[in-house]
């Protein structure tokens, strides 16, 4: 699996705000959402584009587009703070939803919600979620895409785990990783060390 961890001083910075215990809902949600902003650049560093004429006020040029606009699917709750920094990058994009949430004994994702296109048949989906942590939410995520028919999938994650890394590797499903970082290790709770907490209770407060 192609995994990218994106080394920038300014990624770096938000990520240590967002990983201070001291910082509040509002600010952690403003660094997630800037955060958000530099992960997709780098996730998009690749993405097919297309040439077409346009005209400057000056002369004729060639301009660009992306050649096929994107599905983003944020993972509820906690990835709801990354969709509208995403799609302000992405406007032509459509957004799918997934809503899991872990059951905190035996830590396996409990799904929720599950509103996507029936047909993703040839379409970049890009999935929203700060933390990557055994896996198993993300890997329910990529099963849903893959049974719609996507095979260009990218997982966007601010913090995760070697262990998550490793299960999605394993799972073989098509899937590329941009994470802000890969930290230690997960606890006997299977938070992430250091991790950041819970994103979703950092930014909405405890459920
Ligand atoms: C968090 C996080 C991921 C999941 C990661 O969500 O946003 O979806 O845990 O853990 P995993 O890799 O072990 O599956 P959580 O279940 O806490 O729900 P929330 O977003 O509603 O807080
Ligand atoms: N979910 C979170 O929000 N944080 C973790 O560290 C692990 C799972």
């Amino acid at each position: 699996m192609r995994t990218d961890t994106v080394d920038h001083p300014l990624a770096a910075t938000l990520l240590s705000t967002m990983r201070d215990a001291r910082t509040d809902n509002a600010t952690f949600r403003n660094a997630l959402a800037d955060l958000t902003g530099i992960l997709m650049y780098e996730a998009l560093r690749d993405a097919p584009v297309v040439r077409e004429p346009i005209d400057t006020p000056v002369a004729p040029t060639d301009g660009i587009r992306l050649a096929a606009p994107p599905l983003l699917v944020p993972v509820l709750r906690a990835g709801l703070g990354m969709v509208y920094a995403a799609a302000e990058l992405v406007p032509q994009a459509r957004v799918g939803f997934v809503g899991i949430a872990r059951d905190e004994q035996t830590h396996e994702p409990v799904p929720y919600l599950e509103s996507l296109p029936a047909d993703l048949t040839g379409l970049p989906v890009f999935v929203l979620d700060p933390m990557l942590a055994t896996g198993g939410s993300m890997r329910h995520t990529l099963e849903l895409l893959v049974a719609r028919g996507a095979t260009d999938i990218t997982a966007v994650c601010v913090v995760s785990a070697p262990e998550g890394v490793a299960a999605l590797a394993a799972s073989g499903l098509p899937v590329r990783l941009i994470t802000a970082a890969i930290d230690d290790k997960l606890n006997e709770n299977a938070y992430i060390v250091p991790g950041l907490g819970d994103a979703g209770d950092r930014q909405f407060g405890p459920r």
